[in-house]
């Protein structure tokens, strides 16, 4: 039994790993702004915010084996509603939470994402691929600014100061409780609310979708691996699926129909820009983790959507994801800086 703190922990991604840990038989403390809802079981809760070191220093104390850092300001709608908490929580968050690891002694593991890589035509990215960004004008890019500091944070402090810790990144995670803000969960929420699904340039642009019990066993192996220390990992599907094709299924899954075209030049002004292509290259994770996405689209999607059936305050939520616990303004996006997440 480990004794673990999840940042973040009431989150998608968050939630989904204290279950797991608390299957294993690990003692989990929940860090978060807001309460686990629907409550993680046996998982003790501590509120407050990864700015403020006071309330961290309630959760991360020398008893901590493990920080799982998750806590961070998530999704293209929130970027440009709330850019400089981007800033400030992803990336001063992280710092603060590293000066407590320092003391403690915990291990971490650090939580980032494909937008790392920004806009690199190169795909599939390794680990090691190129950052290639966009103006500092567009808020979208604070956000892969913020995670790529708090990676080179992380690892300064592994060089400087001999800490134990592994960095994780994500590509599009999908699954139950996500907040329909995302393409995927977005499309699945409207069709089983009978809304027509929205699908901007035909929907030619690609994502790898990474169901959330995948990119959750690969968290857990880089955390317990030895051989993880001080690396990085892609944690995603190297599986290539067209925004179309994606849309096509959730009709082909839910029995929704209807499709609107945007062009998204025309919808959102010519300084409109959208990724291509999101494709990680995770021979890195397999070989030294033992780690592959097992769990194809379609079975991700039907599990998601047998969860959200059977979970109607979910179904009700508004269109742009803010539920009553996630009580962050989330306004649609804006010309210039909207992207498919
Ligand atoms: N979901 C994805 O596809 C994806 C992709 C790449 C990376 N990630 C990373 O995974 C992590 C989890 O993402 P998620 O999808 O679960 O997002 P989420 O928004 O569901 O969860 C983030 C959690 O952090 C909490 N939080 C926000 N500000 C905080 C603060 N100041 N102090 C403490 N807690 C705070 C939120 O309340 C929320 O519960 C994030 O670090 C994110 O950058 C996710």
């Amino acid at each position: 039994m480990a004794r673990v703190v999840v940042t973040g922990g009431s989150g998608f991604v968050g939630s989904h790993l204290v279950e797991q840990l608390l299957a294993r038989g690990d003692e989990v403390t929940v860090f978060d702004t807001h309460a686990p809802d629907p409550p993680c079981g046996q998982a003790r809760y501590v509120a407050g915010s990864v700015t403020d070191p006071g309330s961290l220093r309630q959760a991360i104390t020398r008893d901590t084996d493990i920080v799982f850092h998750l806590a961070a300001v998530v999704g293209v709608d929130r970027y440009l509603a709330r850019p400089l908490d981007v800033i400030d929580i992803n990336f001063l968050g992280t710092r603060n939470v590293l000066d407590l690891i320092r003391e403690s002694g915990s291990k971490l593991v650090l939580a980032s994402t494909s937008e790392v890589f920004g806009k690199n035509p190169a795909v599939p990215w390794p680990e090691d691929g190129d950052r290639v960004l966009g103006p500092t004008t567009a808020d979208r890019w604070a956000y892969s600014s913020a995670k790529a500091l708090a990676e080179h944070l992380t690892l300064a402090f592994v060089r400087q100061h001999g800490l134990e810790a592994t960095i994780v990144r994500y590509f599009n995670v999908f699954g139950p409780r996500q907040r329909p803000a995302y393409v995927l969960s977005r499309s699945l929420h409207r069709a089983l609310n009978g809304r027509p699904m929205v699908v901007y340039d035909e929907g030619r642009q690609t994502r790898c979708f990474t169901y959330v019990d995948d990119a959750v066993a690969g968290t857990l192996l880089a955390a317990d691996s030895p051989r993880a220390v001080g690396e990085v990992f892609n944690i995603g599907s190297m599986v290539e699926t067209t925004v179309r094709e994606t849309v096509e299924l959730i009709a082909e899954l839910t029995g929704a129909a209807a499709t609107v075209a945007v062009d998204a030049g025309r919808r959102l002004g010519p300084a409109y820009q959208d990724l291509e292509r999101r494709i990680p290259d995770t021979t890195k994770a397999s070989r030294l983790l033992g780690w592959s996405c097992r769990t194809s689209l379609r079975d991700g999607l039907q599990l998601t959507i047998e969860w959200a059936r059977a979970n109607p305050w979910w179904l009700a939520l508004p269109d742009s994801g803010a539920s009553a616990a996630h009580d962050e303004r989330c306004p649609v996006a804006q010309p210039g800086s909207t992207m498919t997440p």
